[in-house]
């Protein structure tokens, strides 16, 4: 399967690249297998979050699900955020291959360490809401 139109684009001209320095929270996951890693750093006002960004050392399709999953949070209530799924960002990009799958999760769970790390700022223990972290299994072909 080929990458979508909408991963190459993605991928070629990635939304919301960078650092934010002023970060409310900061996330960062990693792929053992691969070694691909990728951090999201969020800021938030009454419970929505303004600003969204990503640094992602790492394969086409985290570039690409990583830009699609600040796209889908950008503006939304921290509780919406919490809803993504990496389901959402690869239908967003019209799909992935499926051995690209495990990227679209890393996506997910960035959001979410990036979450996590924003209540724990805010002393409220994060994992009765957000939930462990993990890290993700990675399918990649020998
Ligand atoms: Fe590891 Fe894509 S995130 S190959």
């Amino acid at each position: 399967m080929a990458y979508s139109e909408k991963v190459m684009d993605h991928f070629a001209n990635p939304r919301n690249v960078g650092e934010l320095t002023d970060a409310d929270g900061v996330g960062e996951v990693g792929n053992s297998k691969c070694g691909d890693i990728m951090k999201m750093y969020i800021k938030v006002k009454d419970d929505i979050i303004t600003d969204v960004s990503f640094k992602t050392f790492g394969c086409g399709a985290a570039i690409a699900t990583s830009s699609m999953a600040t796209e889908l949070v950008k503006g939304k209530s921290i509780h919406d955020a919490l809803k993504l799924t990496n389901k959402a960002v690869m239908e967003a990009l019209d799909g992935l291959p499926p051995v690209k799958v495990h990227c679209s999760v890393l996506a997910e769970q960035a959001i979410k360490a990036a979450l996590s790390d924003y209540y724990t700022r805010q002393g409220i223990d994060p994992v009765p809401i957000v939930g462990k972290i993990n890290e993700v299994e990675c399918h990649l072909e020998d």
